[in-house]
């Protein structure tokens, strides 16, 4: 299942590798292709682009097939210091290009629009396909989208944390929402609402959320997954659609919990 941003189709289910290293990471990259898994979410802080690359090298699945992201970390958001990291990433994931390059998070010292510009380039030497942003609120957002066309922004979104007004935004804007930490780190486990929504449908509180967020236009979702159970039991959300009603009930277990707040995070409320 695909969404089309920019007039360019992305896969809306991808896996998240962070924080999965060594050979642990070609195992579940390498796991995850063979189930079905075309979207593939790394950075160059999660020290996996190696395994990523290995992985897909080895999977025999053609690159132009998958979709690949990667990330700049804020202290690399200086423009030198952007084309050192992004040809660092290439080279460890063996590829010619990623698909999507994202800033991980704003930076404090280096404006958003020093870094895109830098960003840009890249994508103009057909190093990256598109550019994007991840962690930024909706007053940065609005902001890089003066800068040149963003593809993507990737924030923590799961039915415990709304996160309306960037969709508003992304939606106004024909930017793609990338839903991380979409389980809420396994916590949608314990929901008692999710279990009940899933026992309608035989499916699982995990798979429930996966299909709430898939089910949004214009949002996609990273788990990660180490065990091959949950690999699979994610990737099957695509025979069954859950109905407004129960939609609404999704929405409506906000409780503002925000579970990624690392002490250089922006301002997020504005
Ligand atoms: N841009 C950013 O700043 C940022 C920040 C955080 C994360 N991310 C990206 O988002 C990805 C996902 O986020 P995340 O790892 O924080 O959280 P997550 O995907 O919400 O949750 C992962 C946790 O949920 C468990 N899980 C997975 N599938 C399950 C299932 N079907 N049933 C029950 N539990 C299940 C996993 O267990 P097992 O591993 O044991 O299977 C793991 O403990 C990361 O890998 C990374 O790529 C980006």
């Amino acid at each position: 299942m695909n969404t089309t941003i920019h007039g360019v189709s992305v896969p809306v289910l991808g896996f998240g590798t962070w924080p999965l290293t060594g050979a642990a990471a070609v195992a579940a990259v390498t796991d995850a292709l063979a189930v079905g898994y075309r979207h593939l979410d790394t950075a160059r802080m999660y020290r996996n682009e190696r395994e990523v690359g290995r992985a897909l090298r080895q999977s025999g699945v053609n690159r132009s097939e998958v979709f690949l992201t990667t990330k700049i970390w804020h202290t690399d958001a200086e423009p030198a210091r952007v084309h050192r990291s992004a040809e660092a990433g290439l080279r460890e994931l063996d590829t010619d290009y990623v698909d999507l390059l994202l800033l991980h998070w704003p930076s404090d010292h280096v404006t958003p629009e020093q870094t895109l510009e830098a960003m840009f380039e890249l994508q103009y030497r057909e190093k990256v396909r598109h550019v994007g942003v991840s962690n930024f609120p909706p007053r940065l957002l609005e902001r890089a989208t003066h800068v040149g066309p963003i593809f993507c922004n990737q924030v923590e979104y799961h039915p415990f944390l709304s996160q309306q007004p960037l969709l508003d935004l992304c939606g106004r804007k024909d930017v793609l929402l990338t839903a991380y930490s979409p389980l809420a780190t396994g916590k949608v486990h314990g929901d008692a609402t999710l279990r009940e929504i899933g026992e309608a449908h035989g499916k699982s509180p995990a798979q429930v959320t996966l299909r709430w967020l898939i089910q949004q236009p214009g949002v996609a979702a990273i788990p990660k997954a180490s065990t091959p159970e949950h690999r699979r039991g994610n990737f099957d959300v695509f025979d069954f659609e859950l109905t407004e009603a129960e939609m609404g009930r999704i929405f409506a277990l906000d409780r503002g919990e925000r579970l990624i707040n690392p002490g250089f995070a922006p301002q997020w409320e504005s």
